[in-house]
């Protein structure tokens, strides 16, 4: 497979896939490989992404609230970097609440762009911010961010700012990571600036925590791609002979989640059987951590230049400015 499709395959969308990748074309793949695997994307389905907010809420959970915290003390430098009249060019967007703090702090900032797979969604995190900040443009892009799009044509002429929060980029692998980087320096062009959230190598535990909560709500948010596959695709999976499992791979710089048979056992999924071994896994997710110095390393050679860093007292998570 080439290797643009497998990133996109691998890579984790908040939401749908694109009409053209089917949901069983992609698990009948996953699942037949060694090791099994799956998409991270085909995590949110509805009851997905309420886990996923669910998650963001959890103690150990600190991504999300830690990177809140660097926008908010940092606002005003970050704003700095943003030329006048920019366009703020979001990739995947999840929710508005952190490019809603970088546009208060920017009065400069002339348009937003987010770009998201669902369209229903956008339309209404669209008509939203329309309606709470009426003085810039809300130009919408419903697009797969991770294959070619086209910038609305009203923002030809404007500095283009990317924006990829939540450490999204986690999700590939390092060399489609690269790959997305490069592909997005050539979409928002020469003189472009980028803003990217990154979560940071640190003690074991700590990560460890924030992938298996003493709550389980990363567990049911793991298993509840079984469900989902039981109810879009027919198959039988039992979710009382699967467990989550989810640990830091120091080597690999990764946390892999992971769904584990808890025994000996046949799945049939779209009219196909799968036998699984006891202890046998489906590798459901990978979310890579970098240091500040190996994601500056990657981004250059992507073809960026980083040019500033802000982060959390603990060191937790960096958010990182570049240019092109
Ligand atoms: C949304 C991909 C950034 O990797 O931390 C949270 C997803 N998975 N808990 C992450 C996730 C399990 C999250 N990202």
């Amino acid at each position: 497979m080439a290797a643009l499709a497998r990133s996109v395959l691998r890579y984790s969308a908040r939401h749908e896939a694109a009409a053209s990748d089917s949901f069983a074309d992609h698990v009948i793949y996953g699942l037949g490989e060694n090791p099994r695997w799956l998409s991270a994307k085909y995590f949110y389905d509805a009851a997905g992404s309420e886990l996923f907010e669910e998650i963001t809420r959890l103690p150990e959970y600190y991504p999300t609230r830690t990177e809140l915290k660097i926008l908010a003390d940092h606002a005003r430098e970050m704003s700095a970097l943003i030329p006048l009249a920019a366009a703020l060019v979001e990739f995947g967007t999840g929710s508005t609440k952190k490019a809603r703090i970088l546009l208060d702090a920017s009065p400069q900032i002339s348009a937003y762009v987010p770009v998201d797979i669902s369209a229903e969604f956008l339309a209404q995190e669209a008509a939203n911010m329309r309606r709470d900040v009426p003085n810039i443009a809300v130009l919408p892009v419903a697009a797969d961010f991770t294959r070619d799009f086209e910038l609305p044509a009203q923002i030809r002429n404007r500095p283009r700012v990317g924006f990829f929060p939540g450490s999204t980029i986690g999700n590939f692998d390092p060399h489609d990571a690269a790959e997305f980087l490069r592909q997005a320096g050539r979409i928002l062009g020469a003189g472009a600036t980028m803003i990217v959230g990154v979560d940071r190598i640190k003690d074991e535990a700590v990560l460890n925590a924030a992938y298996d909560d003493a709550a389980g709500v990363t567990a049911k948010f793991n298993l509840n791609v079984l469900t989902r596959m039981n109810r879009e695709l027919g198959s039988n999976f039992d979710l009382s002979a699967f467990r989550h499992r989810a640990f830091y791979n120091a080597a690999d710089r990764r946390i892999e989640m992971h769904l584990e048979s808890l025994k000996q056992q046949t799945v049939t999924v779209a009219g196909r059987t799968f036998e699984f071994r006891k202890g046998e896994t489906i590798h459901t997710e990978s979310s890579y951590k970098y240091t500040v110095e190996s994601f500056r390393a990657l981004a250059q050679s992507a073809g960026w230049r980083p040019v500033a860093v802000w982060t959390d007292e603990r060191d937790y998570f960096a958010v990182h400015a570049l240019k092109i």
